[in-house]
């Protein structure tokens, strides 16, 4: 097992990701930005029950409605994920008495809201939420509180880098219950070396408590798609608003296998399906659906070696 730098040594992507003025003020950021498009896909783009209501809450409560987030064509790569993600949580909880999860990176997506408000999510006891601390997170809290009460839901802002979120999670959970630990649009900012400190932080959290850690299959890990002009598409609008290098860290599926069993974790596959909202996508997202079908992609699930 390799060993890293601290998160304040290699500098976590947020700080990369900052926008600043002439000033040497911080203006910006480009990766929280990903959030707010991503919310914007959901809500006009998929038939995600809590999309438009968390989306037009985002705009009004920050100021936006004048000043929308862009919308990257890519509903389909975001379906994929996000429906992929709740068929794992599912059998996670029935098959393998996974009861508290926490989700990273998780900005705008309903994936939470939708499976607790579902048969799925009954026999869950506890579901975190990360991202950033700031509007995105402060947001969702505020509708989740004014609207949902009752699900099991919190909130631990903070990044996923920093051992001072972990130590947040590890008194959030409750002792000697499965946990699942995932994320969907988060991994490719990160670097291999952050990478590999986040699987640190959540192995420590798993050891002990029994669980996975899982996310989708991503582009990064399949370098033969990146050619293909279905896939350089999304890269390059990911790389235009991010313009986060972490993007290029290409590695093979058999490469990232390697990384992730050198890490300390067996790792276990899972074919990705999703019932895409095809009538309200443009011409080039139902391509681009079937192209990502025939894909094939599978998440990636991650346990520790005993
Ligand atoms: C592309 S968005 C994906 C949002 C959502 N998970 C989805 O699937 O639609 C990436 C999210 O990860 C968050 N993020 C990126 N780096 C992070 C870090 N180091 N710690 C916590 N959150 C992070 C961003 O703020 C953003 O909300």
């Amino acid at each position: 097992m390799e060993s890293y730098r601290t998160a304040e040594e290699m500098k976590s992507n947020y700080e990369d990701a900052l926008i600043y003025n002439g000033e040497g003020k911080i203006e910006g950021d480009a990766v929280t930005e990903t959030a707010f498009m991503t919310a914007r896909q959901f809500a006009e783009l998929t038939h995600g029950s809590f999309a438009q209501r968390f989306y037009q809450a985002l705009l009004e409560k920050t100021n936006r409605v004048d000043n929308p987030p862009q919308l990257i064509d890519t509903p389909h790569f975001m379906e994929l994920r996000e429906q992929s993600s709740r068929v794992v949580l599912k059998d996670l909880v029935e098959k393998e008495g996974v009861t508290q999860i926490v989700e990273l990176g998780a900005g705008f997506c309903s994936t939470s809201v939708d499976f607790l408000t579902s048969q799925d999510g009954l026999k869950v006891n506890k579901y975190i939420e990360n991202d950033f601390e700031g509007k995105v997170l402060d947001v969702k809290q505020q509708i989740v509180n004014e609207t949902l009460g009752g699900i099991p839901l919190s909130f631990i802002p903070g990044n996923v880098l920093d051992q001072s979120f972990w130590d947040k999670v590890e008194q959030n959970l409750s002792e000697g219950e499965h946990t699942a630990i995932f994320c969907q649009g988060l991994l490719q900012y990160l670097s291999k070396e952050q990478l590999g400190q986040l699987l640190g932080y959540a192995k420590t959290i798993l050891a002990s408590r029994g669980g996975v850690f899982f996310h989708e299959d991503i582009l990064k890990y399949h370098p033969e798609l990146r050619e293909d002009p279905s896939f350089t598409f999304i890269t390059q609008s990911l790389k235009r608003i991010t313009d986060k290098k972490a993007l290029d860290e290409l590695m093979t599926q058999e490469e990232a296998t390697q990384f992730y069993e050198s890490e300390g974790f067996e790792v276990s596959r899972v074919p990705e399906q999703a019932k895409f909202s095809m009538d309200l996508y443009s011409e080039n997202a139902r391509k681009g659906a079937e192209e990502l079908t025939k894909a094939n992609l599978k998440m990636w699930l991650l346990r520790p070696k005993s």
